[in-house]
């Protein structure tokens, strides 16, 4: 698999394989862990893996991650420029978001985060925001907007599983365009 490097990531990478913490591990194929370049300087947090990853062992291989791949390469970023990751390291059953496995997980994706150490988080819906930003306000009003937490630059942006509209197709565009921007701001 594409990733990061190191012998903490692989530790990391190791530990996350083998938990069985909370239920998602009796129901997944495989841990879904990571998808990107050694050193990313953007990271992308997406929910959980669906039924794609969970077969490949990669976030974001399905249809959202087509979606998601069409806006990155709209953001302009290479491929060793970004990673993917997920809040939820295991499939939840039906696709349903698991609250209670979230937080269970939740040190797995702050030990990601220390490794990989990016400029910029972008949360993709509202739970990856969340688990970033518990305080945050609902993701129609928050995404699009830049948010300092706790020490990371966190964008939010839609779900790409959500745009299902001409709405939210506008809004996410949207939503990338300034996002765009604001990554070239961040690049000078
Ligand atoms: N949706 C997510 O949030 N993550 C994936 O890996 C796939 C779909």
């Amino acid at each position: 698999m594409a990733g990061a490097v190191g012998a903490e990531w692989t530790a990391l990478s190791r530990e996350i394989r083998g938990c069985a913490l909370c239920p998602l591990h009796r129901t997944r194929t495989q841990t879904v862990i990571y998808r990107g370049g050694e050193h990313p300087w953007v990271v992308f947090i997406g929910e959980a893996p669906g039924k794609a990853e969970d077969l490949a062992g990669a976030p974001f291989v399905g249809r959202a991650g087509a979606k998601l791949d069409a806006g990155i390469a709209r953001l302009g970023l290479g491929p060793t420029e970004f990673g993917i990751v997920n809040v939820l390291k295991c499939r939840p059953p039906a696709n349903r978001f698991a609250v209670e496995a979230a937080r269970t997980c939740r040190p797995y994706l702050e030990r990601q985060l220390a490794l990989l150490r990016p400029q910029v988080v972008v949360t993709l819906g509202r739970w990856a925001l969340r688990s970033m930003d518990p305080g945050a306000p609902p993701i129609m009003t928050a995404a699009g907007i830049p948010r300092p937490v706790g020490g990371w630059e966190v964008y939010p942006l839609l779900h790409p599983a959500a745009i299902r509209s001409r709405a939210t197709a506008h809004r996410w565009e949207r939503d990338l365009g300034t996002l765009a921007q604001w990554l070239n701001e961040q690049r000078r």
